[in-house]
């Protein structure tokens, strides 16, 4: 963990939006499924101070504590968790809660976790191959790295980080760690770079971008647990609460998307009986057509916000 003083601050995106979509009420139940440093938890608890009550879970310790630093003004209304946004059910289940008023995913990263060279997330700062947004997690991007054979590495870059130098990644990787391991992140960036030829190589990101953003979500299963925390979030959301997504990268985003739409159609007549994944009558209506994307403005103070998407859907 980087010394308080030294750590970067991470500039909530789309917050102006994102919680005015949550429509909070007066003694309505929230949950900020992924407070991260609390910025989004924040505006809501002091903007909507009726609310009654906002559960606010991160898989990160760190992160957590960096929360309950920056909420302690509002902690009788606060329930701080530290699990994986899935066990969100069970989570409200243990406060007897059977119903929520709306629920807000922030995905990804924050900027504390990016800039924590300890944490082994950033290509620009030389740290273990690390990559775990909990510490119980079993396997660390070393593991995956180090021990996955040649067909693996190439399905995790090609898959979650649609690199299209992909195989070649993977064979330099393998042909490296017949000498050594790849034990770190700037050692693995620069076998990355090497792999792609210089003149294909992009002048807006950094050449090891994809295969770090791929062996990221590997680590965590990112994408399992999006589709998983839709399906739970739906579950658990009263008639007419929201659910509100913030995506960072293009595999989020369509998960969302076809997710909303799936919930949104419901299972037409004459198919299979209905399922928990897919209810007979519509589950959701879509509130955001198009997602939201930050304006000038923000992007302006925040470069990060640059790829962020919002799309908000709400319970029938
Ligand atoms: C972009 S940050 C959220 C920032 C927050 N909205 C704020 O304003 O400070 C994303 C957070 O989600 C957490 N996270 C990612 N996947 C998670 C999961 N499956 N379960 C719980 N937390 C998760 C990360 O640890 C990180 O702290």
């Amino acid at each position: 963990m980087i010394p308080r003083h030294m750590e970067t601050a991470h500039v909530p995106v789309l917050l102006v939006e994102a919680v005015s979509y949550l429509n909070c009420r007066p003694d309505g139940i929230y949950v900020d499924a992924t407070v991260g440093s609390g910025g989004h938890a924040f505006k809501i608890l002091n903007d909507y101070p009726a609310v009654k009550l906002l559960i606010a879970i991160d898989w990160d310790t760190d992160a957590l504590e960096r929360a309950r630093r920056r909420l302690t003004h509002f902690s009788e209304k606060l329930f701080l968790v530290q699990d994986n946004f899935v066990s969100l059910r069970s989570i409200a289940g243990k406060l007897n809660i059977q119903k929520v008023d709306g629920i807000l995913l922030d995905l990804g990263v924050s900027s504390q976790q990016l800039e924590d060279p300890g944490r082994g997330f950033s290509f620009k700062h030389q740290g273990p191959l690390d990559m775990r947004m909990s510490n119980a997690l079993p396997i660390t991007a070393y593991d995956l790295v180090n021990k996955s054979r040649e067909a693996d590495l190439k399905h995790i870059f090609h898959t979650y980080g649609e690199e299209r130098w992909a195989s070649r990644i993977a064979r330099t990787i393998i042909a490296r760690r017949k000498k050594a391991p790849v034990a770190d992140t700037v050692t693995l960036s620069n076998l990355v770079t090497a792999s792609i030829p210089p003149r294909y190589r992009s002048k807006t990101i950094h050449p090891a971008t994809r295969t770090f953003q791929a062996l990221r979500i590997a680590v965590n299963h990112e994408l399992d647990n999006l589709r998983q925390v839709i399906a739970e979030g739906v579950d658990l959301l009263a008639a007419g609460g929201r659910l509100c997504i913030i995506s960072f990268h293009s595999l989020e985003d369509r998960i969302v998307k076809q997710e909303f739409i799936r919930l949104s159609r419901g299972r037409a007549h004459g198919e299979n009986a209905p399922t928990a994944k897919t209810p007979e009558a519509p589950a959701i209506r879509i509130i955001t057509r198009k997602p939201l994307a930050p304006q000038q403005d923000e992007l302006h103070h925040n470069p990060r916000a640059r790829s962020a998407k919002l799309r908000v859907a709400e319970r029938l």
